[in-house]
Order: structure tokens, then sequence, then C-alpha cells
């Protein structure tokens, strides 16, 4: 009788169809907000892989959108901008700016054949670290699904 095998104890089993494919992601986190979620999730302890590339900006709104293309082109499989809630941005309209840059850019992907779920934009707050890790995690299992970015350079280093 043939049985199928178990994963030992404390083992990880990976469900990617792409084999050992661990996708890189940049996320651009506002310093006021999101930045500070992604701290929280940490000192919470909170689980998320470290396929996850934090750079802090100041704003979403200061997220030029050659930033996220230039990440996409240099190695990232996918890119998360996260900022603070409408309405609570610290420069006021800056996440509204970044809302507008973020749906041109989807369109631009889409434009190059590549999926528009490799670009994602969140607003968590500070206080919200279980809704960051849940993002990362959530961006980590999609971008699996999607398999390696076709247009990253892959680097030797
Ligand atoms: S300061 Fe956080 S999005 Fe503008």
């Amino acid at each position: 009788m043939v049985t199928e095998a178990q994963p030992k104890e404390n083992e990880v089993v990976s469900d990617d169809k792409e084999g050992d494919f661990e996708p890189k992601i940049i996320g651009f986190l506002c310093n006021w907000c999101s930045y500070t979620g992604a701290d929280l999730a940490g000192v919470s302890r909170l689980q998320y892989p470290p396929n996850f590339i934090p750079i802090r900006v100041m704003c979403t709104g200061a997220v030029d959108p050659v930033y996220v293309i230039k990440a996409l082109l240099e190695g990232a499989d996918s890119v998360l901008v996260a900022g603070c809630h409408p309405g609570d941005c610290h420069y006021l309209s800056g996440n509204f700016k970044a809302r507008r840059r973020i749906a041109i850019l989807k369109k631009l992907l889409e434009n190059l054949g590549l999926e528009e779920r490799r670009i994602r934009l969140e607003w968590i707050s500070a206080s919200e670290g279980q809704k960051f890790a849940d993002t990362v995690n959530e961006m980590v299992k999609e971008t699996k699904k999607m398999g390696p970015n076709p247009i990253k350079k892959e680097w030797d280093i």
C-alpha cells in the first residue's frame, strides 16, 4: 500500500506552481502610515515572508511612476505602493495623486503584456499591522501564481 508522505513538524510546504520560485516584492511605503504599520507588524511578531523589500518614502504622492517601472525592470516581480487612507495624507492630496498614477501604470502594464496585478496600491494606517502582513502574504501568494516577472533583468549578485 502506497501512502503519501506527510510533512514533518515545522516543515514549510510550498504549493506554488513555480517550484522554488521566490518572488521579490518591492514596497514603497509612506513614512507616516504604512511604514509605521509595517513596523507594528514586526513589533507584533506577525508572520509574513521575507520576500518583501520596503522602501520608505515621505508620501505615496512622492512615488514617481518611473520608480515603479524601474523596480520592475531591475528585479522586482511585483510592486506595492502603500500609504495613508484617503483624507489622512499628511500632504493632503498625495495619495489621490498616487491613485491616479497607479491606475495609469496598471494600463501601461497591460499594454506591455504584463498582469496589472503586479502593481498594487493599498491604504494601510499606522495601526494596521495585521493589514500590512495580510497584504504582503497575499502579494507573495499571487506573485507565485503569476510566476517571475518576464521583463525583469536578472542580476548575478
Ligand atoms: S503622507 Fe501618507 S500617503 Fe501622503
